[in-house]
């Protein structure tokens, strides 16, 4: 059985791969050092995946990790890198944290490989890289623009280290894939989000409304350029991203010579922070109070995949709609016991 050690495995979309690899044969090796994530998700992987997994409670930033990880497993053969950190608004709070955890982290990713002989590698690439895009529909060949946070920097600088290695001929085979918005949780509702504190995304922060943790939804802005004057993003259920990595490593696993490789991972539809919150209301029947506040600083107004080339290449596609991505996220919300109480 091939090991594929999950970096920040604990996280949202850790979690959500680790239960994929293990139904599609693979064995999840996961390395996190619970800075961003809660403990309990652990109990919820080790359900879906009957205990097949491993657990390394370390920092990757931390080089040596990575040697103890194959001291302790024997062998891996291919790594996932999701740990980083994502806040947007924070990053540009906070530059420094997150040039130094994104940054020294895919460092020390890369570095690992190339002293360990792990020779592919996954990485969650985000469509931040992409600036603000020229058209509101990108393709893959759509040019990088400069980054408007911190945090799309960091993608953009982590991006730009796999092609400079790609170009030392070292005989790596990497894979970024570059997420739009990844939502909802597992449709068993044993994994899924945990935001630490208050939720920095839409729909996270919807299901809390619907669960009366909170008020109400502030709608960052509803007099943009668009049907409804409110953003239109591209939302991907996350367990449909999560396919996506284990497509990408199936890709690799068995290829000789070095290759890098971008995909898009998007549904190719968007769709508007009004149209979110009025399906999340009638497909769950659940009232969500919503107030409308001004535009949230370095927002793109409009932006969705052209997933057509994961789609030839690797034959992904998401198989689940808005509503069942909207369906699966309140089923979630509902486990939970609100902090504090
Ligand atoms: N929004 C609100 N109210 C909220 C939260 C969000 O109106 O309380 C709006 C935002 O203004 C935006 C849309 O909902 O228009 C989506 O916002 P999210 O914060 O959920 O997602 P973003 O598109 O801003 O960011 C996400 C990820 C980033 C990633 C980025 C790429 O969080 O990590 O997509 O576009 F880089």
């Amino acid at each position: 059985m091939k090991k594929i050690l999950l970096t920040g495995g604990a996280g949202y979309i850790g979690s959500h791969i680790a239960v994929s690899l293990y139904e599609n044969g693979y064995f999840p090796v996961i390395l996190d050092n619970f800075s961003n994530s809660e403990r309990q998700v652990i109990n919820g992987i080790k359900a879906l995946t009957e205990n097949n997994f491993s657990l390394h409670d370390l920092d990757c930033k931390d080089p040596e990790s990575f040697d103890k990880v194959l001291e302790a497993e024997g062998r891996i053969d291919g790594i996932i890198h999701l740990a980083a950190y994502k806040a947007v608004g924070e990053s540009v709070q906070d530059p420094l944290k997150y040039y130094h955890n994104n940054m020294t982290s895919m460092w020390a990713v890369l570095d690992a490989m190339e002293r360990l002989g792990i020779e592919n590698l996954v990485f969650s690439s985000s469509c931040t890289v992409y600036g603000t895009p020229e058209n509101e529909v990108v393709t893959e060949e759509t040019a990088i623009n400069p980054a408007f946070s911190p945090y799309g920097y960091t993608k953009q600088a982590c991006e730009r280290m796999m092609e400079d290695l790609h170009k030392t001929n070292s005989r790596k085979k990497q894979i970024r894939l570059r997420y739009f918005n990844p939502i909802g949780a597992h449709p068993s509702a044993v994994i899924g989000e945990l935001p630490i504190g208050t939720p920095n995304n839409l729909v996270p922060y919807i299901t809390q409304v619907g669960a009366g943790w909170r008020e109400q939804i502030t709608v960052f802005g509803n007099d943009y350029e668009t049907a409804d004057g409110t953003c239109i993003r591209d939302y991907i259920h996350v367990v449909d991203l999560a396919e996506a990595h284990v497509l990408s490593l199936g890709r690799i696993l068995d290829k000789s010579g070095s290759s890098l490789e971008t995909f898009n991972i998007g549904t190719g539809k968007g769709t508007s922070v009004q149209e979110i919150i009025d399906i999340f209301q009638e497909v769950n029947n659940t009232p969500i109070k919503v107030v409308y506040g001004d535009r949230r600083p370095g927002d793109v107004p409009s932006i969705y995949a052209n997933a057509d080339r994961a789609y030839k290449e690797l034959g992904w596609s998401a198989k689940y709609g808005i509503e069942d991505c909207l369906k699966h996220a309140w089923h979630w919300q509902k486990t939970l016991t609100k902090p504090g109480s």
